[in-house]
């Protein structure tokens, strides 16, 4: 079982690296193959909208995206964290994810032999205020990246009220949640099918 977390925050040791850290712990713990994925220390142009994806399904930006197609099409469960930044994932997150656009090009425009949609999708964000639509942007733009990538949105993990670095530790009972929820994926729990009503937080 091969599990691959994104983590698209800024800053080290922040609330969605703790939260993401906790979630491959359990899954390493679980017997997965965990693997993290930085995209702070990555090099990942923004979509520059050339098209040539429509035309053979790849990317032609030179950058550290190249592997990440390749993690993305072989992992069997896609974790994405991210802080909440203006309403949506980060920026880091998001080139990341607009540069998904080729393998979207492979699903839906040519038509190509894609890895399984039963791989599975977790959406782990961290955000300050308590608002309640604080985690709508995110939840539409990740229900469509993995979309793109044919994983299936299968559970998330909202984390409202933690701004200060670190201030997730103050909610213990959350990362026991997401250590769980990777040990359970790792031994390759199916979870059932959520209806994903976006604007239901
Ligand atoms: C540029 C920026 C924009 C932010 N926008 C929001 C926001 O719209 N709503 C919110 O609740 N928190 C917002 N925050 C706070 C972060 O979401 C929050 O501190 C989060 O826990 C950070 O996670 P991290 O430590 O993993 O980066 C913002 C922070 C920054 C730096």
């Amino acid at each position: 079982m091969k599990i691959l977390g994104i983590w698209g925050s800024p800053r080290r040791g922040g609330n969605s690296e703790i939260l993401l850290d906790a979630f491959l712990e359990g899954a390493a713990q679980g017997g997965a193959a965990a693997e993290k994925v930085s995209l702070r220390e990555l090099k990942i142009s923004p979509c520059m909208e050339i098209y040539h994806c429509f035309k053979d399904g790849t990317c032609p930006i030179k950058d550290d995206m190249r592997e990440l197609y390749d993690k993305l099409l072989e992992a069997d469960v896609v974790a994405l964290a991210s802080p909440i930044f203006f309403y949506g994932v980060s920026a880091q997150a998001k080139a990341m994810i607009d540069r998904t656009q080729a393998l979207w090009s492979r699903r839906y425009i040519l038509k190509q032999d894609f890895p399984g949609g039963d791989r599975q999708g977790v959406l782990l964000c961290t955000g300050a205020t308590k608002g309640r639509l604080l985690f709508v942007g995110a939840r539409l733009v990740t229900k469509y990246f993995f979309d793109a990538v044919n994983v299936r949105y299968a559970v998330e993990i909202l984390v409202r009220g933690v701004d200060e670095k670190g201030a997730i530790l103050t909610q213990p009972e959350v990362l026991t949640t997401a250590a769980n929820l990777g040990q359970r994926l790792a031994r390759g729990e199916v979870l059932p099918p959520i209806k994903l009503d976006p604007l239901a937080v």
